[in-house]
Order: C-alpha cells, then sequence, then structure tokens
C-alpha cells in the first residue's frame, strides 16, 4: 500500500503542479481532493505547457488513473472546456473518474462570489471569483447540488428550483442583479450532464479498492496550509481544507492509508489576493522576486505578492499537516539576490513568537525576526542535479530550511521543467 498526500506548505502556487507531475510517474492514480478551479497548477514537460485548474496534475502520463473527489467543486464547463483543451492537445481523459458526491459550480455562486467582493469593497478577500465559497456555502447547508444530481433530470430540476427559489432573491434583493429561471440553468447543464456521466464513480470505493490492491496513490493538494478554512488566515483562506486531513475526507479514506506527506514550499514565499503577510517585500528585491520568478498567478493572472521564507510559516505547516518530508522549489530564483534572509520567529509589543501566533492581531502585526545567509548571486545552478552540484552557499541554506523545519528537504527544484530537479530523498517504485 502506497498512500502520498502532496500539499501546499505556503500561500499556494508553491509548485504543486511540477511536483505531482514528476513522481506521478510511480502512480497509477492521482487524486484531487478540495478546491476547485480557483486552482491553477502549471506542468511543464519538454516544449508541452499544461496549466491545469480541475484535471489531476497526472494526466501527462497515459497509465494513471485521474480522479475528482468527492471533496472538490466543480464547475461542469470550466470542466469540459479543460478536457477538450488536452484532447486536442493530444492528451487522452477517458480514463478520468468524477465523485458522483462532488458539488457543482453553479451560475449563481459566480455571481454571488463576485457581488460579495464588490460589497466588501477595500476589505475583500481577493477571491478568484470562480464561485468556490459560494458553492461550498451551499454545500455546507445543504442545499447544494452533486454531481450525481445531474444524472437525474427530474431530481435536478427539483433541486435546482429549490435553489433559486433562494438564490434569485438575494440576486434581486441584496444585489440588484439579474436573477435565473430554472429552464435557463437546466438547458445548459443537462447538456453538460451528458458528456460528464461517463465518468462519474463512486471515487472512493474505486481508491480504497487500489489501495488494497497495493496500487500507489497520490493526493494532490491545492491552494496552500495558509488557506486551509480551518488552519489559515482566516478569513483570507479559501472555502475548503487543502492541509492533509482534507485528503481523507475530501477523497474518501482513512487516515492510515496515508503513508507519506509531502509539504510544497518555495524557496521564498508568495500570496496572492488579500490578507497578512509579514515577510512581504514591498521593496526592489519584492519586485525582482516577482520579475525572476515570474509570479503572476496561473488563473488570474493577477501579480503575486512576494516575500522572504517564513520558517515558522513552514514549521506551522509541518505540524498541522503532519509533513514527513519538504520540497523545496524555485531555489534558482534566488540566484538573483545578494545576501538571502529567512524569517525565524516574529516580534509583537515586546514578545518572541516561535510559532505560529494563534491570535489574528498578532499574525497581523507580526514583525519578522531575520538570520541572514549569503547568496550565490549569478551562479546558475538550474544545471544542478544532485544536492552535491549545487554552489556550496545554497547547499547550506537548505540545510540551515531543513533544520528549522526538523523535516528533511527531500526533492529541490531548481527550474520548471520536470528533469529540473533534484531527487534527494525519493526512491523510485521498485
Ligand atoms: P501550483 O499552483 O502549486 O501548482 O504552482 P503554480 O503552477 O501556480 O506556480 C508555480 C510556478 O512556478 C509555475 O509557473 C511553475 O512552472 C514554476 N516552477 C515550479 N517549480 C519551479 C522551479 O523550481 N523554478 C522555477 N524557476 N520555476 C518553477
Ligand atoms: P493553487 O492550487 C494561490 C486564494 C485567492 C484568495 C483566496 C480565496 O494554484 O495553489 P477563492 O477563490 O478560493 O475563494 O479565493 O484564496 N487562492 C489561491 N492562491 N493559489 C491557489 O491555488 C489559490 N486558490 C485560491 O487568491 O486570496
Ligand atoms: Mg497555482
Amino acid at each position: 500500500m502506497a498512500g502520498i498526500t502532496l500539499v501546499g506548505a505556503q500561500w499556494g502556487d508553491e509548485g504543486k503542479g511540477k511536483i505531482t507531475d514528476l513522481i506521478a510517474y510511480d502512480m497509477d492514480y492521482v487524486v484531487r481532493f478540495q478546491g476547485g478551479n480557483n486552482a491553477g497548477h502549471t506542468v511543464i514537460h519538454g516544449d508541452r505547457v499544461l496549466k491545469l485548474h480541475l484535471i489531476p496534475s497526472g494526466i501527462m502520463y497515459p497509465h494513471i488513473t485521474p480522479v475528482i473527489g468527492n471533496g472538490c467543486v466543480i464547475d461542469p464547463k470550466v470542466l469540459l472546456e479543460e478536457m477538450d483543451k488536452l484532447e486536442a492537445d493530444g492528451l487522452s481523459t477517458h480514463r478520468l473518474l468524477i465523485s458522483c458526491n462532488a458539488h457543482v459550480i453553479m451560475p449563481y455562486h459566480r455571481d454571488l462570489d463576485g457581488a460579495s467582493e464588490r460589497r466588501l469593497g477595500s476589505q475583500e478577500i481577493g477571491t478568484t471569483r470562480r464561485g468556490i465559497g459560494p458553492a461550498y456555502m451551499d454545500k455546507a447547508s445543504r442545499m447544494g447540488i452533486r454531481i450525481q444530481d445531474l444524472t437525474d433530470e427530474h431530481i435536478f430540476r427539483k433541486k435546482l428550483e429549490a435553489a433559486l427559489l433562494e438564490k434569485n432573491d438575494i440576486l434581486e434583493k441584496v444585489y440588484a442583479l439579474p436573477t435565473y429561471t430554472v429552464e435557463q440553468i437546466a438547458e445548459e447543464y443537462l447538456a453538460y450532464a451528458e458528456r460528464i456521466k461517463p465518468h462519474i464513480e463512486d471515487t472512493s470505493l474505486v481508491i480504497n479498492k487500489a489501495l488494497d490492491g497495493d496500487q500507489w496513490v497520490l493526493f494532490e493538494g491545492a491552494q496552500g496550509t495558509l488557506l486551509d478554512l480551518d488552519h489559515g488566515t482566516y478569513p483570507f483562506v479559501t472555502s475548503s481544507s487543502p492541509t492533509a486531513g482534507g485528503a481523507c475526507t475530501g477523497a474518501g479514506v482513512g487516515p492510515k492509508r496515508i503513508d507519506r506527506v509531502l509539504g510544497i514550499a518555495k524557496a521564498y514565499i508568495t500570496r496572492v489576493g488579500s490578507g497578512p503577510f509579514p515577510t512581504e517585500l514591498s521593496d526592489e528585491t519584492g519586485e525582482l522576486l516577482t520579475q525572476v520568478g515570474g509570479e503572476y498567478g496561473t488563473t488570474t493572472g493577477r501579480r503575486r505578492r512576494c516575500g522572504w521564507y517564513d520558517a515558522v510559516i513552514v514549521r506551522y505547516a509541518v505540524r498541522v499537516n503532519g509533513l514527513t518530508d519538504l520540497v523545496i522549489t524555485k531555489l534558482d530564483v534566488l540566484s538573483a539576490v545578494d545576501t538571502i534572509k529567512v524569517c525565524v520567529a516574529y516580534e509583537y509589543e515586546g514578545h518572541r513568537y516561535n510559532e505560529l501566533p494563534a491570535h489574528q492581531t498578532a499574525f497581523h502585526h507580526a514583525k519578522p525576526i531575520y538570520e541572514e545567509l549569503p547568496g550565490w548571486k549569478g551562479e546558475d545552478i538550474t544545471e544542478c542535479r544532485t544536492f552535491e552540484e549545487l554552489p556550496k552557499n545554497a547547499r547550506d541554506y537548505i540545510t540551515y530550511i531543513e533544520d528549522l523545519a526538523d523535516v528533511p528537504v527531500s526533492i529541490i527544484a531548481v527550474g520548471p521543467s520536470r528533469e529540473q530537479t533534484i531527487m534527494r530523498r525519493w526512491e523510485a517504485r521498485a
């Protein structure tokens, strides 16, 4: 049995897509367990660049069964467009399995996401406006429409009618937006259903059987630890559970099925959207990281906020996810800077915080306490394939991060493509 969970250890965009694609070679299944098309995972191999939003990042390998689990929210239009694009690129999607219990993003979810953000004004969360929050709200309030509802026209129309009774009121009376008729939505969504039907499965059963049969399953997280609804920087978070526990509820497997939990972290840190960010750099170093790292959102194209590596956050990610390994990506980007800073603790009102402050006020005002390390400016590390080939200062940086996190750095990425990687502690499947 080999169940491996891969999660973001920061605020998302850590390079989960690249690392999933890299290790997916050894897998039989790659499963998305939460989130929806708020995610943007980049996979690069040779000339091929895939920007995936819903389809698991193992799709490049024909032997893999990609699965969208019950914990996800699915915009069927986006899903079908993504499938069509992959097929046009010569990548088959016929093996894709979709959980019958995943929830469906409806047009009114997208409208309400945008409307509530506009109403918040300067207090906005900075969501991707893809309808993610409103879809999970309906799931929690038991008003959601599930993928399996699409397969029964009678049930679908009844649930849609019930939902519209409330949604139309909110759209019209609260936000002065246009309303929907059952007919309008039913026609569109029942057409999507015809194409989705062959992929619908009891995916929890499929995954558990695979694990029983000693097959390898990778649970691919979206977003990141600090965007987790429970453990993140609430309310500046997403509406699902991107931490490792989410793989169990979002795929329907028990915690004892998971053998290894990989946390992906950049060699610095970024955030897209609003919310606190202690190590944020608003100076020319921040600008340099943005430009050299190409830090523009995969989903919305928004500029990502950049800052120094925050070891307090990663230690927190080790704790709440039970990480067994760290993967450090984008180490090559740090070749652009002179001296590197690492945040080892925070200061607030005269107190030193070695752990992430539990109270939001302390975190919002936390001043980073930095240690400085010498860099390896100007040295191109993108061709390094072993740890020993890295410049001494880069090796020392990794060892320093490892000591602070107290888990091994098992994989190091030194460029965006699959081969630009150092496998330090990753044994290929026998
Ligand atoms: P994800 O959401 O965690 O999958 O990450 P994204 O794909 O949104 O953002 C990560 C970006 O960094 C993508 O453009 C990747 O191609 C790129 N990337 C990943 N690893 C590396 C690396 O080691 N070096 C560089 N320069 N780019 C990387
Ligand atoms: P991947 O999987 C980075 C952020 C949004 C916003 C907050 C809530 O590519 O790492 P939402 O639309 O989810 O309600 O927005 O979460 N966010 C992400 N930031 N990477 C992502 O996904 C994100 N998905 C959502 O910017 O701040
Ligand atoms: Mg991304």
